[in-house]
């Protein structure tokens, strides 16, 4: 049974087969997430969507922290080692990988991805994680694109994280009709409510996906969710 810790925007931290798995560390310049302990966070391993700074503000000093292995796109990864961090899995859409019996593999998301200083940082992504029983999506930054129905030919999806704080990604509508694509009734929203232009109306968000018959939890910072 995989956990999921709801550390804020699209930061979580998943326990999947035993692997502490963290998504898009930004948490301390997060207005929403000032009551979580950075320095006792863990992880074996860190997923990248892409290079917005919303995503990677916490990354080098979380690499550095915990050890862990870094799974991003190429020029994130070549960003990292530049920084003098090795432990990097510099990966690309459709690249898979098993990490001590946990399956990843990156797939497209449709975004932007940049430094803060406006450099090139590949392409943005998602990715859908396995193991041991569990298959979660994790969407990162993306508008609705019919690419996800690949997914569901793929995997048979236990839970999606996707993004729909609307203005930056997909709003909670498009949300409910990505989570058809991937045939996936259980969706955990992320990417809303951090800044005012992704801020959601909570009540009309639920009625929407429970009226497509999906289950929407839209977590607090701190909340834990059971798979
Ligand atoms: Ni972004
Ligand atoms: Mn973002």
């Amino acid at each position: 049974m995989a956990k999921v810790w709801y550390l804020g925007h699209s930061c979580f931290s998943l326990e999947v087969a035993g692997m502490t798995i963290v998504t898009d560390p930004f948490i301390r310049p997060n207005p929403k997430a000032q009551h979580i302990d950075f320095s006792s966070l863990k992880a074996d391993v860190i997923l990248v969507s892409h290079g917005h700074q919303d995503h990677i503000a916490d990354l080098t000093d979380l690499a550095r922290q915990t050890g862990a292995l870094v799974i991003a796109c190429y020029e994130i990864g070549t960003w990292l080692q530049k920084q003098g961090y090795e432990n990097v899995l510099g990966m690309n859409i459709g690249g898979t990988a098993q990490i001590d019996g946990v399956h990843f593999k990156m797939v497209k998301a449709d975004h932007s991805s940049s430094f803060a200083d406006g450099s090139y940082a590949g392409v943005a992504a998602g990715f859908v994680i396995h193991g041991a029983g569990d298959t979660i999506y994790f969407a990162g930054d993306t508008g609705l694109t019919r690419d996800m129905e690949l997914i569901a030919d793929e995997y048979v999806l236990d839970m999606a994280l996707l993004p729909l704080g609307d203005t930056f990604t997909m709003g909670y509508a498009d949300a409910a009709k990505a989570a058809q694509l991937i045939s996936c009734s259980a969706v955990v929203g992320m990417h809303f409510d951090t800044f005012e232009p992704i801020r959601i109306d909570h009540k009309a968000a639920k009625d929407h996906f429970r009226q497509l018959g999906i289950d929407l939890t839209l977590p607090s910072v701190g909340d834990i969710i059971e798979l």
